[in-house]
């Protein structure tokens, strides 16, 4: 059986970094109130680039570290909902900058903070079925951008940043187990950014400012009720219980639903990827931002059962598994 398989990984987070403190000169807030609801301690801001340059730079990184021939890179998939231009896709622009195989689709997914992950299951439905065989799937964005800098509900909760893996279509057990994306676009009006350009039927919420909008107390309930089912669902498709990961890597939003999800699986602090106090959420850069650090600290061995799962705006969640 055909398999996705990570064959290298690689991100990029800018080099300004934003603390709590220097949060406390912008907006009405305290390092104290940030780091205890939420965990996070800084997080990077991009103030020369766009999401383009991270997603190169990103990129760059997995394809150095997969030792891929980037000639060979048939499809190129980048979940993103802050991409510098609307169209041509930041997907298009990766596949010129880095010299990817001409003619090979390249496209963005747009699913919030599940967007890497919305990402890696198209790339993996394409190699499944014969469609690519080395893909390279991005997770970037630069919220930054689309925050309200003046209101402290949000502005203290995201960062910048992007993550990369090459994947292969490989036989063998190595390689993606599970992957499960869901959306309900009911739940829109929960977490929403207006487009600043195009004109909008929704008119009285473009009005104000065209900036991120998030019922956070509301999100936050939905958010652990589901991704706990998004676990159970990643498990009991590949025949797994939670004593069989090695790693959990969830979307890093705040250290309170990841905390909620780590005791309701029973796992221990070792098996859990945070890395959100020096980063913040960066949206779908998150997870493979999350993955390659882990993968550069020595945290994951070959043979390794990896647990992703996300939650953001659409409403859309996502799950994944992976053996190392
Ligand atoms: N500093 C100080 N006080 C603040 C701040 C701040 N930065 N922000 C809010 N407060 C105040 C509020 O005004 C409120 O004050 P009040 O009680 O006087 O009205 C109080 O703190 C409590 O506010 P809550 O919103 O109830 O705080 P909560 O504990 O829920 O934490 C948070 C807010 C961190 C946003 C949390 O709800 C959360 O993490 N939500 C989920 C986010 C998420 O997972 N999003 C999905 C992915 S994002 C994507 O897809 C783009």
């Amino acid at each position: 059986m055909l398999r996705s398989r990570v064959l290298g990984t690689g991100s990029y987070a800018p080099k300004k970094v934003v603390t709590n403190f220097d949060l406390e000169g912008i907006v009405d807030t305290t390092d104290a109130w940030i780091a205890t609801r939420t965990g996070i301690r800084e997080r990077r801001v991009s103030v020369t680039g766009g999401a383009t340059q991270m997603a190169v730079k990103a990129g760059k990184a997995a394809l150095k570290s997969s030792d891929v021939n980037p000639k060979d890179i048939d499809l190129i998939v980048v979940g993103t909902v802050t991409p510098e231009m609307t169209f041509p896709s930041t997907a298009c622009f990766v596949q010129a900058e880095l010299g990817l195989c001409p003619g090979a689709p390249a496209f963005d997914v747009s699913a919030a903070c599940s967007g890497f992950l919305f990402a890696l299951d198209a790339a993996d439905r394409y190699i499944r079925t014969g469609g690519a065989k080395k893909a390279l799937v991005i997770g970037v964005d630069q919220f930054s951008r689309i925050v309200d800098w003046s209101d402290r509900a949000t502005c203290v909760l995201f960062g910048d940043g992007a993550g990369a893996v090459v994947l292969s279509g490989e036989k063998g057990n190595h390689g993606l187990l599970s992957s499960h994306t869901h959306s309900d676009g009911r739940g829109w009006e929960m977490l929403y950014a207006p487009s600043p350009v195009q004109p909008s039927r929704f008119e009285e919420k473009c009005a104000e400012k065209p900036y991120l909008k998030m019922n956070g107390n509301e999100t936050f309930k939905i958010a652990v009720r589901t991704m706990e089912e998004a676990v159970k669902e990643a498990l009991a498709s590949s025949g797994l219980d939670s004593d069989d990961i090695s790693l959990f890597i969830p979307h890093q939003a705040n250290m309170r639903i990841i905390k909620a999800m780590k005791e309701r699986m029973n796992l221990p602090d070792e098996k859990v990827v945070m890395n959100l106090e020096k980063y913040g959420n960066t949206s779908a850069g998150s997870i493979p931002l999350a993955l390659d650090e882990a993968v550069k600290g020595g945290r994951v061995k070959k043979g390794d059962i990896i647990l992703f799962v996300a939650f953001g705006g659409g409403l859309t969640w996502a799950s994944a598994v992976l053996r190392w």
